[in-house]
């Protein structure tokens, strides 16, 4: 059942879905769906913080470029330098709304908030809220958007789709209700700000992340999809095989802590002269090596050195959640081993977050803008979540509506058992931890794209069996992200940032391109 029209529909309420409801709902109604717990979605797990020239000994030029070498060549420079330049009115923003971002309490320092640093950053220029930033971001946003008369907040239903018009148009949401029942939000614009894919994975460093539902939604309609075959793995989440994931943020490398081998010794200066902050992908591919060759099961994190009291300080919430798993971080070197962390890859978008579907706009981890390239640089994603969805604002503030006329081109899909989604679920999370993540090889990738048809014949014949179901819908969408992200793996013959096969060699192509794949691709 249509459930009236709604002018702006956001779909998903971390940073980038908030920030943008807030900066569009002056002008125009907005219907922001969100999950009711925070929990879901990779927002309020960020810990670092955001990046921005801030300081004035900081400039524009210099995070642009470290932007630019951190994403190995495949950035588009025109996207880095408008993020770049954006970032310090953006914070200025959010300083605007309350954001409690830790103060410098050092009398010479020349910001009046505490820089921290992070891999590939030359210099220090990640604000931040302690060890918590996202949490501290995600509170001032929601209280907020719940205070605003003209955002309706909608946590009762699921998005399955996206619906279209004959002309092609995105013209709002399809939906589940938590009883199964369908609703449909029709809308003159819709904006996915639904997250990333590293849900694909099995390791992950926010309990429970996106698995690509977004992306697929968009490519349904038959929106481009760029870069997927960049997956980053943050290089520290907690090694506690019976506990949640939990993140140990770069920012605990950026004030000093080093990574040791099972067998106590420090192994980043001899790969890296930026050692501990080389970018992410090259700590990741050491990390990964290093367990290899002492075969174990993680590393460790350093940060002894520092002191009770600067640990205290500077990283609370990490000496809390490791304290009640048993590990004193004052005390004992933290074991870590990389997990799925951020999509670099996602729906392909414009300066204004627009897609190349008339009124589909993607913002934040959904959303491939050019910024981060082969490999995102540490706390350049909250940056990205805040320009875009202020930019996208921007365009939707003034954009003009047209009549509603819908067709709908979600297919209806049945719920399976519950035990059966699980196991397909684990299958590919399975197969593309094993196959498609730190090092791929052409074999692997072979094995995973046979592997992963075999387990899309299986899905499917539960899919066209009819009644619609939320975590069938999400699976379903998953799995043909995964076979996108293999096809574009194995179309890229090169090593790149984050796609690193060996068969393939390092940066054979001086002039990279982006990938862009369609859903239509798959057979
Ligand atoms: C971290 O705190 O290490 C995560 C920051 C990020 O991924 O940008």
């Amino acid at each position: 059942m249509p459930h009236g029209n709604h002018d702006v529909l956001i779909i998903g309420g971390g940073v980038a879905g908030l920030v943008l409801a807030l900066e569009v709902a002056d002008r125009r109604p907005v219907t922001l769906l969100r999950p009711a717990s925070d929990d879901l979605g990779a927002s309020r797990w960020a810990q670092g913080g955001i990046a921005a020239v801030l300081s004035p000994s900081d400039d524009i030029d210099a995070h642009t470029q470290d932007t630019l070498v951190a994403g190995d060549g495949l950035c588009d420079e025109a996207a880095v330098r408008f993020t770049v330049e954006q970032g310090p009115a953006a914070i200025e923003w959010l300083l605007g709304l309350g954001v409690p971002f830790t103060r410098d309490t050092n009398p010479t320092a020349d910001y009046p908030y505490h820089l921290t640093r992070e891999g590939g950053h030359g210099a220090r220029r990640i604000i931040h809220a302690d060890d918590a930033t996202g949490r501290a971001v995600m509170d001032t946003l929601k209280a907020r958007v719940a205070a605003h008369p003209m955002i309706r907040v909608r946590d009762d239903l699921t998005a399955i789709g996206l619906l279209q018009d004959d002309d092609g148009r995105c013209r709002g949401a399809r939906c589940l209700e938590s009883t199964g029942a369908r609703a449909d939000l029709p809308a003159h614009d819709t904006v996915l700000a639904t997250g990333g894919a590293s849900g694909l994975y099995r390791h992950t460093t926010s309990p429970q992340p996106a698995s690509g539902e977004g992306m697929l939604m968009a490519a349904e309609l038959g929106a481009t999809l760029m870069n997927l075959e960049f997956q980053q793995f943050h290089p520290t989440c907690l090694h506690d095989p019976e506990g949640a994931p939990f993140l140990i943020s770069e920012a605990v490398r950026g004030e000093g802590g080093q990574l040791l081998n099972v067998h106590g010794e420090r192994f980043m200066p001899a790969i890296d002269t930026r050692a501990e902050l080389a970018p992410r992908d090259v700590v990741a591919r050491a990390i990964d090596a290093e367990m290899q060759r002492t075969v174990s099961e993680h590393v460790f994190l350093d940060m002894r050195h520092l002191g009770e009291a600067a640990i205290l300080e500077h990283f609370p919430t990490i000496h809390r959640h490791c304290a009640t798993r048993g590990i004193d971080i004052a005390r004992t070197p933290i074991p870590v081993v990389p997990a799925a962390h951020y999509s670099c890859g996602g729906v392909a978008t414009d300066r204004h977050g627009a897609t190349d579907i008339d009124h589909l706009y993607a913002v934040g981890e959904v959303a491939c803008t050019g910024l981060h390239g082969a490999n995102r640089m540490a706390s350049n994603s909250l940056l990205e979540c805040l320009v875009f969805a202020r930019s996208c604002a921007a365009a939707l503030r003034d954009a003009t509506h047209a009549p509603l006329a819908i067709r709908s081109t979600v297919p209806a899909v049945a719920e399976a058992p519950p035990a059966a989604l699980e196991g397909w679920r684990e299958r590919m999370r399975a197969l593309m931890s094993a196959r498609v993540a730190i090092v791929r090889s052409d074999e692997g990738l072979n094995k995973a794209a046979e592997e992963l048809a075999e387990l899309y014949q299986e899905v499917r014949e539960a899919v066209e069996h009819g009644q619609p179901g939320t975590r069938l819908t999400s699976l379903w969408q998953a799995l043909r992200l995964a076979r996108l992200t293999v096809a574009s793996a194995r179309a890229r013959r090169e090593s790149r940032g984050l796609h690193y096969n060996p068969d393939c060699q390092h940066h054979a192509n001086h002039h990279p391109e982006p990938s862009r794949i369609h859903l239509g691709e798959l057979d």
